[in-house]
């Protein structure tokens, strides 16, 4: 049952329009995760900046900028002009154009690992593309994910741990694909390790290296409240796929140009053999790359397939060219953690005058938030933990024109177009959502002990 309110909104005409889409759509939605109910599913009109407006004309504040990518908020002049500009080129020809280079030197001035450049069109596509590289040059089959991890929808990469096998926490959970349709076949080829736990994987290291190409990572988990590496676990991940000739694939698709110029890479000082990006490069624009060392990238046309016909798109790339100048030299990324960091000092208040535990997670400019006074660190943590008040806050929060995800795995993202008046609505409208949600959980009287609502984790 959908915990999104619609008492504040008119919907009518998103909800017209869903009765009619969902005649010619699954779900009515291009994506299974646009579907929010059929009550609830909004469509929308148009965004700019930092905000969006659905079809009847309700205004949001959006923190999930379409789960990250419109960094500089949406519609941005400067990025469109370039897009639209790269019309009078073309889109694509089957052959290179000027662009392409332009933009890799970008990349590779920005992330010092990409001694390389190939472009792919999403992210899903880049990490496959990835994967396949280090296959090829390693010459081996198998690989390594983590739990909480999210790397696209690719039978290699769809993968989870079960809720219920996870109750029993002396034991590893029992990993079940997303649904219909993965093969059985796949769950040969990989392990899965617990987050932030470096000795489980030199576990799987030790016994598999001399079939395990490439233990694929996410810097920070963009999936699962942001829980981050914590910096000796990364750096521990590094050393021990040199130490067991084992190639590191960093997955900043999400994490890249946003938590800093160089990513999470930069952050925490190391450098992956090969990594992704894909959202923040190009505000919202179908474009991601697969960077790397140039050894490896070099089988790329020696025996390691890679191409399709929408690669290095013109007006992607045009628009990737002008958001990572922008990112590169302007302060925008300072701005957007600056506004992160006077969010959560504000939620901060906010929750602590009512004496509610709570915590914080990922990057300020990508944070998750937590109702438990310890922050989670592995995804087992916040499966186990109780949502409800995250869960039903959210679904107050947009309906009163805040747009955070409904599902507390998923963090705010903040734009450099989130500003000041942004952030006093959000927090005052915050702070009203979680009266209203202390009121609902308490049925209706909250001035007793707040702290009985706040089960926290339990693992
Ligand atoms: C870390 C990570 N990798 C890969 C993907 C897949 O990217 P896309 O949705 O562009 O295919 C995502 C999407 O959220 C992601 O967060």
């Amino acid at each position: 049952m959908s915990t999104i309110k619609t008492q504040r909104r008119n919907l009518t005409k998103s909800r017209a329009h869903y009765q009619e889409a969902v005649k010619h759509l699954p779900l009515g939605v291009s994506s299974n995760f646009r579907y929010w109910g059929d009550e609830e599913t909004i469509f929308v009109k148009r965004g700019k900046g930092a905000r969006l407006w659905d079809l009847d004309g309700n205004e949001y504040i959006d923190y999930r900028l379409g789960y990250g990518p419109a960094i500089l908020g949406h519609c941005h002049d400067e990025v469109d002009a370039a897009a639209r500009e790269a019309q009078s080129v073309g889109t694509v020809f089957a052959l290179g154009t000027e662009k392409e280079v332009t933009v890799a030197k970008l990349i590779k001035d920005m992330m010092p690992a990409a001694e390389l450049v190939r472009f792919s069109n999403s992210g899903t596509e880049a990490v496959m593309a990835a994967l396949r590289l280090a296959r090829g040059y390693t010459g081996k089959d198998n690989y390594v994910t983590f739990e909480g991890s999210y790397h696209g929808l690719f039978d290699a990469a769809m993968w989870t741990a079960d809720p219920d096998s996870m109750k029993d926490q002396s034991k590893d959970p029992v990993l079940v694909s997303y649904g219909q349709g993965i093969p059985k076949l796949v769950r040969q080829l990989f392990w899965q390790v617990p987050y932030n736990d470096a000795s489980r994987l030199e576990d799987v290291l030790k016994r598999h290296s001399d079939s395990i190409a490439a233990v694929l990572i996410e810097p920070i988990l963009g999936n699962c409240c942001g829980i981050p590496s914590k910096p000796e676990f990364i750096k521990a991940v590094r050393e021990l796929c040199t130490k067991y000739g084992v190639l590191m694939i960093v997955d900043e698709v999400k994490t890249g140009f946003r938590v800093g110029r160089g990513g999470a890479q930069a952050m925490y000082g190391i450098e992956a053999d090969i990594f992704t990006v894909a959202k923040a490069v190009a505000n919202g624009y179908p474009i991601a790359a697969i960077g790397g060392k140039e050894e490896i990238m070099r089988k790329y046309g020696k025996g390691v397939a890679h191409g399709g016909t929408y690669t290095a798109q013109a007006m992607s790339l045009a628009a990737a060219e002008k958001t990572l100048t922008i990112l590169k030299e302007t302060d925008a990324l300072d701005r957007i953690a600056a506004y992160g960091k006077a969010m959560q000092e504000g939620m901060h208040k906010v929750l602590s005058k009512r004496g509610i535990p709570h915590s914080f997670t990922g990057h300020y400019s990508m944070s998750g938030l937590f109702f438990s006074a310890t922050a989670p660190t592995t995804y087992r943590n916040w499966k186990l933990s109780d949502y409800t008040f995250y869960d039903t806050m959210a679904g107050y929060l947009i309906d009163m024109g805040v747009m955070c995800e409904p599902d507390s795995r998923e963090p705010w993202f903040i734009s450099g177009a989130h500003d000041a008046a942004c952030l006093s609505e959000t927090l005052s409208k915050f702070e009203e959502a979680v009266d209203l949600t202390l009121d609902e959980l308490s049925g209706g009287d909250h001035e007793g002990d707040d702290s009985k609502l706040m089960p926290g984790i339990s693992g």
